[in-house]
């Protein structure tokens, strides 16, 4: 009788853990009928945004980029991109012509987690240093830059509001950076400051969002590419606009009719986004409650934190977890990484799972049949993460009349020739979350597709760019230094 009673116990523990992923399944719903109509809210915010400051929840922040690199720059330069899990430092040689690059080497370096919540002081004398020990470095021969003064590329990818190409105030923190003495500083100043005190002679020349730099590599290799997204730590996305358009800021002029704006979509949000009470609680856990809310559905920082509190929830109805629920409870204890690798274990006994279980959470002999749950939860959350990032996509498309669906698509191009229906249109992809987890990129690839649909989806091609914030940077570095001082090969 206590047999009896334990199974009938356990049956009904297990169908109350199935009912939470039912629910879950349910809430995280993105059918093609929803995702329209976040191509369409993107869209619509998109014009608000652009028509006044403070119009949307979308910042629409104006580059000062009006030309992006057309393959032709020459020289040497240099890169910092600050703004994900790592720091990089990049040098860059410019062939010239041909979109040729000649070489690049990249430093990565973690940053250490207290600096991303200390002083600006600490966080730029630690990149600083890094800088000057890359200098240092540097080769012999071609790559010998002795002597002359070195032009910089910052790719800072937070939001800032732009007072110039190589100038901006940093206007909030996202992604868990926190250095309150810095918000409404100047960001280049920082760096320069930081650049003068160890003595080195470099001049920021570009300051870039990382969406801006990827623009830029982008169309310095494909002149048809005109907006850029990253999914990686955060995301965000950036496009061209014609300045006619960015009715905020008339009289904005410049040659080439159009602005890089960088639209910082993770702070996007509309009723019609499909969000849980496992979303509600992690936006109210944050360091930034009702900010990012679509940063927080999608990116990397957040997609592992997700899982861990479906799962704490399934443990605290049920044993399947055994005792794990304290473990379940640490705030993003399961990484996106792990949570990936958990999602593409094709093992037929899904060994990985088992093995990150263990190790990261304290679980261990979880049966065959939990352990799929996981999977389940894992793409469940990862589905619905890459479908948005791929309503977004559609939605910029949507805007400037690139879908497919009429209506605006007689616009005139910056060449004066009137735009077919159907041009190729390149997006320049970046972003760990996207380059290296596998299922997230056919979700997301699929759902432009399937939102497009058959005739309009050859015509629209996403492209990995590979570094693309750091060499993109350096690339504006190189199309806006001046031409009298700027390093010449
Ligand atoms: C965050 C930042 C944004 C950046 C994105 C991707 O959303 O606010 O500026 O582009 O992360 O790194």
């Amino acid at each position: 009788a206590i047999l009896v009673s334990r199974r009938v116990k356990s049956r009904r523990k297990w169908s109350r853990v199935v009912g939470v992923l039912k629910e879950l399944e349910e809430g995280c719903s993105t059918s093609i009928g929803r995702l329209k109509q976040v191509v369409d809210a993107m869209a619509v915010e998109m014009h608000a945004g652009l028509a006044s400051e403070g119009g949307s929840k979308l910042k629409m922040l104006l580059t000062f980029v009006d030309n992006l690199p057309d393959g032709n720059e020459k020289g040497t330069y240099y890169a910092l991109h600050l703004g994900g899990t790592n720091f990089r430092v990049l040098r860059v040689q410019l062939g010239g012509e041909n979109s040729l690059i000649l070489g690049h080497e990249v430093d990565r370096q973690p940053i250490p987690q207290h600096l991303m919540t200390s002083t600006s002081e600490g966080l730029f004398d630690f990149i600083v240093s890094k800088l000057e020990q890359f200098v240092e470095r540097e080769g012999n021969g071609s790559m010998s830059m002795l002597d002359k003064r070195r032009e910089l590329g910052f790719t800072f990818s937070f939001p800032v509001k732009q007072t110039s190409v190589s100038s901006g105030i940093l206007i909030k923190w996202t992604k868990g950076f926190s250095i309150e003495d810095m918000i409404g500083k100047d960001v280049s100043e920082c760096l320069q400051q930081a650049i003068r005190k160890r003595g080195l002679d470099m001049r920021v020349a570009a300051l870039v969002n990382d969406t801006v730099g990827t623009l830029a590599l982008g169309h310095y290799h494909d002149a048809d590419t005109v907006a850029a997204v990253i999914i990686g730590t955060g995301t965000n996305a950036c496009y061209v606009e014609r300045t006619d358009s960015i009715i905020k800021c008339q009289g904005l002029l410049t040659k080439s009719g159009g602005m890089v704006v960088n639209m910082e979509w993770g702070n996007f949000w509309s009723t019609h986004l499909p969000r849980t009470s496992y979303d509600i609680d992690l936006d109210s856990d944050s360091p930034n409650p009702n900010d990012q809310g679509f940063e927080k559905m999608i990116s990397g920082m957040y997609l592992g934190d997700i899982v861990r509190r479906v799962m704490l929830r399934m443990s605290k109805e049920s044993d399947i977890f055994g005792d794990a629920t304290s473990r379940l409870s640490v705030p993003f204890i399961l990484k996106t990484p792990l949570m990936a690798a958990m999602h593409e274990d094709d093992s037929p006994d899904l060994k990985d799972v088992s093995r990150i279980l263990k190790e990261t959470l304290e679980i261990s002999d979880v049966p065959l049949k939990v352990r799929k749950l996981i999977v389940r939860i894992c793409d469940v959350v990862t589905r619905r993460a890459a479908r948005l990032a791929a309503a977004g996509i559609v939605g910029i498309l949507k805007k400037i009349g690139r879908d497919g669906s009429g209506g605006i698509m007689s616009g005139r191009t910056k060449s004066g020739e009137t735009s077919s229906r159907k041009r190729r249109t390149v997006v320049a992809i970046e972003g760990g979350l996207y380059t290296s987890y596998s299922l997230f990129r056919e979700y997301l690839n699929e759902a432009v597709a399937e939102i497009l649909g058959e005739e309009m989806a050859p015509y629209v091609v996403l492209k990995v760019s590979e570094d693309g914030s750091g060499i993109g940077a350096a690339l504006l570095a190189a199309s806006h230094s001046y031409p009298s001082i700027g390093p010449v090969n």
